[in-house]
């Protein structure tokens, strides 16, 4: 089987396609045919070495998924040859194969196809947590968010809306602005005045919180747009990290929150692995979530993928198909 490996830590041309045995599934374990790999920026974390996602080299680069089990290893519990799982968290998945434990594996009802199942696994579950757990939206809330057009954005921007609360979006050109607005931004805003387009949605106030994805290019002015005991939620840095903040800025801001959540940590156990993924899933089978898929790309085209996402030039959802 063929699979993407990261040779050395540096830029994309250090990702090279190469042939693999197949792996055999152990005890709990499960081989899985790739139909879906999903492109996410901690691939291109890992990639470069950035700290804390850097690991050892070689490695097969990607962590997202979906696919069809094609061999259930020892005491597998509840997965069968031939069911259409997803996954996410697990390594090595620029892939044909890969094997994953059958815990982590989140079955994918009928009414879901492959390529979709493995779109949301990271980002929809993403969303999902930072609008039900890290800041709950209640109606009315004004919300901040940034890179509405994104992969990320486009489904966070539906879900705070399904939750009643008002969004002010940013995206960076006209054409996403159009996407943000067709998933339910009330208001798209630039990135130099988004803090502006806040203050005049709220009467002055600023917003109930900001899901802030972009990091280090929007931090500032982001801390800037809360309300008195508003929520700063930094859940990335697609323009660089954030340096370290005084926590006095907080008290100075107005009683601020700030949390830098990752979701590792909101689908801890099997049980609310499985409850995220089937909230998104039953959405999207309900027609209530919709899942753009902005490009696919052949296994052998992954730096390209790549490229495209750190460059800005995407929205919506990448994937690696290796079938294609
Ligand atoms: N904490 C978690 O659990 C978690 C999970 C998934 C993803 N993430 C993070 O969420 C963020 C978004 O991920 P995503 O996969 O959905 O990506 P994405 O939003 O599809 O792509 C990133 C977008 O960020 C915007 N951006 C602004 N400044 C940028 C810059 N200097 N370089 C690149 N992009 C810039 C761009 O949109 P505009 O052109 O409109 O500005 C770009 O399209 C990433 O930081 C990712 O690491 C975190």
């Amino acid at each position: 089987m063929r699979a993407v490996i990261v040779e050395a830590h540096g830029g994309p041309e250090v990702l090279r396609l190469a042939e693999h045995d197949s792996p055999q599934p152990g005890p709990g374990q499960l081989l899985v045919d790739v139909t879906t790999v999903g492109v996410n920026f901690m691939d291109i974390y890992q990639r470069e070495g950035r700290p804390p996602y850097a690991g050892d080299v070689p490695f097969v680069l990607g962590s997202e998924g979906a696919g069809t089990v094609a061999a259930v290893g020892p005491d597998a519990q509840g997965v069968r040859q031939g069911d259409r799982v997803a996954w996410t968290g697990i390594s090595g998945c620029y892939a044909e194969q890969v094997i994953i434990p059958a815990d982590r594996a989140v079955p994918v009802p009928d009414e879901i196809d492959l390529e979709t199942a493995g779109a949301v696994m990271l980002q929809g579950m993403t969303a999902h947590y930072l609008v039900t757990d890290t800041y709950p939206v209640a109606e009315g809330d004004p919300v901040v968010v940034h890179a509405a057009a994104g992969g990320v954005g486009l489904l966070l921007t539906q879900m705070v809306k399904m939750r009643g609360g008002v969004v002010v979006a940013t995206t960076s050109t006209l054409q996403k602005a159009e996407l943000a607005r067709a998933a339910g931004a009330d208001h798209v805003a630039s990135y130099d005045d988004f803090g502006i387009v806040v203050r005049e949605v709220t009467g002055g106030e600023g917003a109930a919180v900001v899901y802030d994805g972009v990091g280090q290019a929007t931090f500032d002015a982001s801390l800037a747009a809360l309300r008195a005991r508003g929520c700063m939620v930094l859940y990335g840095g697609a323009s660089g990290p954030v340096p370290p903040v005084d926590p006095q800025r907080l008290q100075t801001g107005g009683s601020l929150f700030l949390t830098r959540p990752t979701l590792v940590h909101y689908i801890a156990d099997v049980e609310e692995l499985r409850w995220r993924a089937g909230e998104v899933f039953d959405w999207i089978a309900k027609g209530e979530l919709d899942v753009r898929i902005g490009g696919t790309y052949p296994l052998a085209d992954a730096a390209r993928a790549q490229e495209d996402l750190a460059g800005r030039r995407t929205t919506g959802k990448l994937l690696l198909l290796p079938g294609i």
